[in-house]
């Protein structure tokens, strides 16, 4: 390990004076903040000179391509020249009119406008806002204002999307929500609080909805939102069943189907929009990360003409909505996702990544489900295979940091370790991703007396 002068007075400053999010501070003193120095493709180096193979996309899963592409570089540098910014309330710039019209051909059926903004969260306060005023309106539901979301759901950090937030380790901090918000079962593979089996639990979370809808009374409900793959305990991908009953009773009540692509959306489980694979056409879907592969801040929210044409004026701002230079970066974006073909290849590396991860690990006594698509999977961990109790003790946090201090970035969530590469891994990485997720949870359950 390298320490320089240069390194020590990095971490202290960063100690000092930077405010770690989500992250506590006793692990922060532990291990030290993780400073990035540099990438390239698949890998990062820290400060130290210790080079990561990234499986996690940055952490986020924004990082769909990857670092250190010249292309999308390139592309940000000359339009930074040329016009970086205008406030796009008033102005427009060519990248983001060019991206709009991209959008609508790859987004399903009729959705055909966008607005951007500069995230995901922005984009569901967004999709909410346009959902209301769409049903005030047209018309068809004039005091509508509620908004159903899920269990477990997570939809961002600014306060309409945290209120549609129920994550335990920020649930407690937010209250009081904004009024009008309620919650209803989502899909859970493997294991679910009423022990009911996936199938039965699936039909449960769907009639949910639909009784809360009527008891919120139908009239006020303005939307619903969902993430299609629920990232809560890592990667849950339910069946299309469940997203085409939801469609079904959204439609029923005119309650505006907004579905949250910011992790599926452009790519990542091989598909331009998850929503393509569960044969569902969503009246909003919000869309951010993979969009500009994370080179730039950057999101969208695209519904179809009928919503977005409703009101003579869509009451609603941010200073950087379609900030000319991001919409170049994701202009490059698609185009070497369309050149490369990555979408569909994405689709194929998931079969490929779940099958070594279920060869390598899937009898191991401590795995108790291994799930996933494309480019995003989680190993679900359990401490008795019979009852699929989880651990109660730091064992899953314990396999994803072994996993880094073996050069492999994932990330624990909840009871399951999660990997979300970017799209350009190659098969001789997902390799040296499943050995050293075997290798690691091999010591782990060792060391721990599990095996
Ligand atoms: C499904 C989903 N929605 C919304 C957000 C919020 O996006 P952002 O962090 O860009 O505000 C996230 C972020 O992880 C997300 O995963």
């Amino acid at each position: 390990v390298n320490v320089t002068e240069s390194t020590n007075s990095l971490t202290k400053n960063a100690l000092d004076h930077c405010i770690f999010p989500m992250t506590f501070k006793d692990d922060v003193q532990k291990y030290g903040p993780m400073i990035m120095a540099s990438g390239s493709g698949c890998h990062v180096t820290d400060i130290h000179g210790k080079t990561y193979l990234d499986a996690m996309s940055s952490s986020s899963r924004a990082s769909s391509l990857g670092y250190g592409n010249e292309e999308v570089a390139q592309a940000m540098y000359r339009q930074a020249k040329k016009v970086h910014y205008v406030g796009s309330a008033a102005w427009m710039t060519e990248p983001m009119i060019k991206l709009a019209e991209r959008i609508a051909e790859l987004a399903p059926g009729k959705l055909s406008k966008t607005m951007f903004v500069s995230g995901g969260s922005e984009a569901v306060e967004t999709a909410f806002k346009l959902a209301k005023q769409y049903q005030h309106a047209s018309g068809k539901k004039p005091n509508a204002y509620k908004i159903i979301s899920r269990w477990n759901a997570f939809h961002g950090a600014t306060m309409g999307a945290l209120s549609a937030t129920d994550w335990l380790p920020i649930r407690e901090t937010i209250d009081p929500r904004v009024p009008g918000y309620s919650f209803v079962g989502n899909p859970m593979a493997y294991r679910n609080s009423f022990g009911m089996g996936v199938e039965e639990y699936e039909v449960f979370c769907a009639n949910h909805l639909e009784r809360q809808i009527q008891l919120e009374n139908p009239k006020l409900v303005a939307a619903f939102i969902g993430e299609p793959i629920m990232q809560s305990n890592g990667a849950q991908v339910p069946s299309k069943g469940y997203w085409q009953r939801v469609r079904e009773i959204c439609t029923k009540y005119d309650v505006v189907m907004i579905v949250d692509e910011i992790i599926t959306g452009i790519g990542r489980c091989g598909h331009w929009f998850v929503s393509e694979h569960f044969g569902i056409e969503p009246d909003i879907i919000t869309s951010a990360k993979a969009l500009t592969a994370g080179y730039i801040p950057m999101g969208a929210v695209i519904t179809r003409e009928e919503i977005a044409d409703a009101m003579p004026m869509f009451r609603h701002i941010h200073t950087f909505s379609g900030h000319a230079v991001a919409a170049a970066a994701a202009n490059a974006v698609l185009d070497i996702k369309e050149r490369e073909g990555l979408i569909p290849k994405a689709l194929a590396n998931g079969e490929y990544l779940q099958k070594a991860l279920k060869q390598a690990i899937g009898d191991h006594p401590i795995v108790g489900h291994i799930r996933g698509m494309g480019h995003w999977h989680a190993v679900d961990f359990t401490s008795n295979k019979a009852t699929k109790a989880v651990f109660e003790d730091d064992t899953v946090k314990a396999i994803a940091t072994r996993m880094v201090e073996h050069g492999v970035l994932s990330t624990a969530i909840g009871t399951s370790v999660e990997i979300a590469p970017p799209l350009t891994m190659t098969q001789s990485e997902f390799d040296t991703v499943v050995s050293v997720y075997k290798t690691s949870v091999d010591e782990v359950s060792a060391e721990r007396g599990l095996a």
